[in-house]
């Protein structure tokens, strides 16, 4: 697959003095031999279904089951599909995806390496905080997801994605840029691309984490 536009890629973080990137970080390695056949993200997605395991099959348009490249070594997890999403079926396809576009072409690669989803795969209407029962139903398919990629780097994507999959209560502020490890998969937070729309000056810390992510997919 042929890389962005390099001139293209730091435009987002251009003010904050950035001017080089390293290309080629985050290359798809072949799966690994001898491990087991995970299950495929067809065959999960299959039993997701026409999906109505909780109230928001009642609200949605299309189900947002995520997109990408199924053997990814990078995948962002968001909240829940908002308004465009679940008009277009698609993740982060919205303004706040626009900006992960580029925040993800910021450290070299294109959309179509990294895989992208959500915690919930229906929109809350009104965009509301998912609830607790709707995160026990949906969060098993972002599992089954996680295993079937086996990414080297999960980044959660605002608190609420952050204090789910990581399993940790802290606030974002302090959840984000450090990796922990679970089952062999680092992950790590950072700032919405939704927050940073409102809030300019978090840019700084989404470089941060970005550059700590584009050095991880670059080692051996
Ligand atoms: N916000 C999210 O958390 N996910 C999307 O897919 C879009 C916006």
């Amino acid at each position: 697959m042929s890389r962005p536009d390099l001139a293209g890629q730091l435009e987002f973080f251009r003010d904050l003095g950035v001017s080089h990137v390293d290309a080629g970080a985050g290359r798809t390695p072949p799966a690994d031999e001898g491990a087991a056949d995970p299950e495929t993200l067809e065959a999960i997605r299959d039993d997701l279904g026409d999906c109505r395991r909780c109230r928001l099959a009642g609200h949605r348009t299309q189900i947002v089951y995520g997109s990408g490249n199924p053997e990814a070594r990078l995948v962002f997890v968001g909240e829940a599909p908002g308004m465009d999403e679940d008009r277009q079926g698609l993740p982060f396809v919205g303004r706040a995806g626009q900006l992960l576009t580029r925040i993800i072409e910021s450290i070299g690669l294109r959309r179509d390496d990294v895989y992208i989803c959500n915690v919930l795969k229906c929109r809350p209407p009104g965009n509301r905080n998912p609830e607790p029962d709707e995160v026990d139903a949906c969060s098993p398919f972002l599992k089954r997801q996680l295993k079937s990629i086996r990414p080297r780097i999960v980044c959660c994507l605002g608190t609420f994605a952050a204090q789910t999959v990581m399993g940790m209560k802290s606030p974002i502020s302090r959840l984000r840029g450090d990796f922990h490890e679970i089952d062999g998969i680092r992950y790590i937070a950072t700032f919405h691309p939704a927050y940073l729309l409102r809030n300019a000056a978090k840019k700084r810390e989404v470089w941060e984490d970005m550059k700590k992510i584009r050095a991880a997919l670059m080692e051996p």
